[in-house]
């Protein structure tokens, strides 16, 4: 009976042959200790000289790292792993032996780990970011097919820019000029017109030349767009969302948490409704927290969001930023036109915004308005001019960064580790 890893559980005592990889392994005149992993899971076998012929014992005790095998065996409980069951190897068979493999038990560099990023993948703990990441895109389909949103999937070669024209990744549509999207909103609100409530997940680029821990190039957004919802409307789908992926999260990958060394109390406590601040509020809070670098019409860095998230123990939403600070599509505040009704949701622990959202402007002049303002080149958006002209609704969306969510709930540092193949500055390989 060939088996995964991850249904060993339902083989108890029972023999059974699985395809996998050595991870790691130990030995000593009697006993082999095989750490296992198949993608997916890892698991000890058990190699005891006494028991099986000399020369599966001599192979066990050879067997490189990384080398492909079949192990047979029986599966047994052990209390002891965190994975609780093991394999009493009685046969073990080399498919492809491993030689020299670069990413060897001791600690290596970022770079190299970086260089090495195919390899890399197959640690325990890349699998268990992995497995994360994996838990909460299904959760997303879960969460927005339960409340009768549509997928629907913009395109990635555009003409148009929605955040502003500055970190656009630009290239030839034959003899047209194009970008690579850096969000489907524009599009999403056609389809939010089309089918009432939408939603996206897909792959965006910026070209910014940002470094840090919160930065990608290419980056993979979820992007609901809901017609007739307003401000408050877009709030509570925000928070009901991010409610959900954790939960799941909590419910789905406790062995990944635990590989992770995840303080999961943290995310226990992260429940609908999460407390909101205004852009003015956070601001007065900075000033009285030493903060005098930063004055009213000023965007925030990451130590101002770090210093607000971390006087709540929930994500923050921060609400009504200056207009000037945000794209020519938000719409104003009515009772104040110099501030947006808009959002962006800060994570707890440093990790920064996961969400940046807002209602639309649903008026024909005022966008027109903004779009000349803007320097924006009105062809290529009468299109999207065209959706407030016939039959506007007010509407409002979102759009949540997958990569800072997956750091934030794996509690890792750095957004590098969250996508299997990060695209940073200066790293297009491997
Ligand atoms: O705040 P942003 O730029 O908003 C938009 O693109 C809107 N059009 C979304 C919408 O309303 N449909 O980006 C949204 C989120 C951010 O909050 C952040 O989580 C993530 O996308 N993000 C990045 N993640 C990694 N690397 C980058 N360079 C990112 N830029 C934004
Ligand atoms: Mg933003």
């Amino acid at each position: 009976m060939k088996i995964t890893i991850h249904e060993a559980s339902q083989y108890v005592d029972q023999e059974v042959t699985i395809g996998g990889w050595i991870a790691n392994k130990r030995s000593s005149g009697k006993i082999a200790f095989l750490q296992l992993r198949d993608g997916t899971g890892f698991m000890q076998g058990v190699v005891v000289k006494a028991d099986v012929a000399e020369e599966v014992f001599a192979n066990a005790k050879s067997v490189s790292q990384e080398s492909s095998v079949f192990v047979t065996g029986v599966i047994q409980k052990d209390e002891r792993s965190p994975f609780g069951y093991e394999m009493l190897v009685h046969n073990l068979e080399i498919i492809s032996e491993s030689v020299d493999y670069p990413i060897t038990p001791k600690a290596h560099g970022t770079e190299f780990l970086m260089d090495h990023r195919h390899l890399w993948l197959r640690s325990k703990r890349q699998h268990a970011v992995m497995q994360i990441r994996n838990e909460i895109i299904r959760a997303t389909y879960e969460f927005f097919n339960q409340e009768g949103f549509v997928k629907v999937d913009p395109p990635i070669l555009t003409g148009s820019a929605p955040e502003g024209t500055t970190e656009l990744f630009a290239t030839k549509y034959f003899d047209e000029d194009a970008y690579l999207s850096q969000s489907g909103q524009l599009y999403m609100e056609a389809a939010a017109m089309a089918l009432g409530k939408v939603f996206s997940f897909g792959p965006t680029f910026r070209a910014e030349k940002s470094k840090t821990r919160r930065h990608l190039i290419e980056f993979w957004m979820i992007e609901p767009e809901m017609a007739f919802y307003q401000f408050d409307d877009n709030l509570k789908v925000q928070e009901e969302y991010v409610s959900h992926i954790v939960r799941s999260v909590l419910e789905n990958c406790g062995l990944a948490l635990k590989t992770l060394e995840r303080d999961t109390a943290k995310l226990e406590k992260i429940k609908a409704p999460f407390p909101r601040i205004t852009y003015d509020k956070a601001i007065e809070f900075l000033h009285k927290e030493g903060f005098t670098d930063i004055e009213w019409g000023d965007d925030f860095g990451s130590p101002h969001e770090t210093a607000i998230a971390e006087s709540f123990d929930m994500p923050v939403f921060i609400t009504h930023y200056p207009t000037s600070l945000k794209p020519f599509y938000m719409q104003p505040d009515p009772e104040r036109q110099e501030v947006v009704l808009c959002a962006d949701l800060i994570a707890p622990e440093g990790y920064g915004e996961i969400i940046g959202g807002s209602e639309r402007i649903h008026d024909y002049s005022k966008l027109e308005a903004n779009i000349a303002e803007h320097g924006l080149d009105e062809e290529a958006y009468k299109w999207y001019m065209d959706l407030r002209k016939y039959g506007s609704v007010p509407h409002s969306g979102f759009g949540l960064g997958l990569e800072r969510t997956v750091a934030w709930l794996s509690g890792v540092e750095h957004v590098r580790e969250t996508i299997p193949f990060p695209r940073l500055l200066n790293r297009l390989y491997p």
